[in-house]
């Protein structure tokens, strides 16, 4: 058996014997001689086929071939400046077909934007095998590995938290999975690890991370996948809101200039702008501070802070139903006051600022986080300022006991996985840098979900659907 090599290896590989393994890519067949495109994981390679090899007449596009060749400067006129591997090819001696190919469905030759959306989720298997695709996958791969190493050099530990669990209320709609065993009863798919989280701060971890899953029932946008999405998940103990600023700016930083390293940062060290500032300098909270907003290079990052602790509650709030309530957490419910505006909580709540941090990129929220409240009897003046019930607050009993056990302070972030990558790679929509994401209709990639169940599942669960609710 010849080495097996990869198409973006085969320049350290001239002259030799080597065997290759892809997908017919391209195919020209010049009578007594047929090229071959070859594709693997890292590129493409041509191969050139003799009139010894009998079976290469049969080749197809995306039929999957073996072939062992040698690997060989191109002939000069023959030479293609524009792929990595154009100076060379592979002379085949041998060719066996692995798996042949149906036509496909959708091309995979070209960018994809093309092609319809749900043909390509309905194929995502095929859809992830274009280039893009491929290095969208890469870069995911790559920003992961690069977050782990790093933060576990800084003595964070990756801890994982639970998926069936009770509703986490970041103000969102929750996924509800009905349980079995208490027929009427249901676990909530977490909005984000934040109570975990902030327990394991009370557990004395200290320095948590995890590329965490989310899952929030909410209307999808370009920058907003439905169903599920991935954060950057970070808690520490002991810290300041610069500590923590400080932190997630240094990882990006150096992120970004080894993952993108074409990509140039505006500016260093990131902007910090006031969230009244920013509201009247750029109408918004997350601005888009590029110079060219046409150059794909530029990466503007900016924190906003000093948000104010509570919006006005409205109707839809997920938090409206006590009806005494006039207000909302702008972030979420275990946010911080600051400790000069604890006062204000009784005299004028709405000018209290909360120790929230949104990290900003290219005009997209790309990180949310703050300063917890860690004492038990400020987070219940926040429950009753934004209208927990009595009932509403037992439902949290569980957290504010946990509180009263040596809380250490405590904060974080979590920069959101996908929409970071979308936004410093520029895509179209966060959906293309998921691997299988849910259609903009919510239907999820190849496998179609949801899905009717059998009445003998629904039996076991206590459950009925109401005439007239099937679609
Ligand atoms: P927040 O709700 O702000 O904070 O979420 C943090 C970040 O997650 C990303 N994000 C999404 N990305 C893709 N699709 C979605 N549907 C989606 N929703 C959110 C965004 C956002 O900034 N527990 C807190 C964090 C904390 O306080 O530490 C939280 O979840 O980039």
């Amino acid at each position: 058996m010849k080495k097996r090599v990869f198409a973006g290896d085969i320049i350290s590989h001239i002259g030799e014997e080597i065997t290759f393994t892809g997908w017919v890519h391209a195919r020209r067949d010049h009578g007594k001689l047929v090229f071959i495109d070859l594709r693997d994981r890292s590129g493409v390679v041509q191969v050139v086929f003799g009139p010894s090899i009998k079976n290469a007449g049969e080749l197809r596009l995306e039929y999957l071939i073996k072939i062992t060749g040698e690997v060989k400067k191109r002939p000069q006129a023959m030479v293609n400046e524009k792929t990595p591997t154009g100076q060379y090819e592979v002379s085949a001696k041998k060719l066996e077909i692995i798996s042949a190919s149906e036509a496909l469905p959708i091309p995979v030759d070209s960018d994809g934007y093309e092609v319809d959306e749900e043909v390509r989720m309905k194929y995502r298997y095929l859809d992830l095998r274009r280039e893009r695709m491929k290095r969208n996958l890469k870069v995911r791969h790559d920003v992961a590995h690069f977050i782990r190493v790093y933060l576990v050099e800084k003595g964070f530990w990756e801890i994982d938290t639970p998926i069936l669990t009770k509703s986490t209320p970041e103000g969102a709609r929750d996924f509800l999975v009905p349980s079995r065993l208490q027929q009427g009863k249901f676990y909530a798919l977490p909005q984000s690890p934040q109570q975990y989280k902030q327990m394991l701060m009370i557990a004395g971890v200290e320095k948590y991370f995890q590329i965490a899953r989310c899952f929030r029932d909410e209307d999808p946008r370009a920058d907003r996948a439905y169903g599920e999405f991935t954060q950057l998940d970070i808690e520490m103990s002991f810290v300041t809101q610069e500590d923590i600023l400080q932190l997630t700016e240094d990882l990006f930083t150096k992120l970004c200039a080894e993952i993108f390293p074409e990509k140039h940062i505006m500016q260093t060290p990131w902007p910090r702008l006031t969230h009244k500032e920013t509201k009247e300098k750029y109408g918004t909270d997350k601005p888009d501070l590029r110079k060219d907003k046409n150059d794909p290079n530029e990466l503007a990052f900016s924190w906003t802070v000093d948000f104010p602790l509570f919006t006005e509650q409205t109707k839809e709030d997920f938090f409206h139903g006590s009806g005494v309530a006039k207000f909302a957490p702008s972030h979420h419910m275990f946010t911080a006051p600051h400790p000069d505006d604890i006062p204000l909580l009784d005299a004028d709540p709405m000018k209290v600022r909360g120790l929230q941090h949104d990290m900003v990129l290219n005009g997209f929220e790309v990180g949310g986080g703050s300063i917890r409240i860690h004492d038990p009897k400020i987070q219940e003046k926040v429950f009753d300022l934004i209208g927990f019930s009595k009932e509403q607050k037992e439902q949290f009993s569980y957290f504010l006991n946990a509180f009263v056990y040596g809380t250490p302070p405590h904060g974080g972030i979590a920069p959101g996985f996908d929409r970071f990558i979308y936004a410093a790679l520029g895509e179209k929509s966060v959906r293309e840098v998921i691997p299988f994401p849910a259609s903009a209709g919510g239907t999820t990639s190849v496998m179609t979900a949801p899905s009717e169940v059998k009445k003998g599942q629904l039996d076991e669960l206590g459950i009925e659907i109401k005439k007239g609710n099937k679609q």
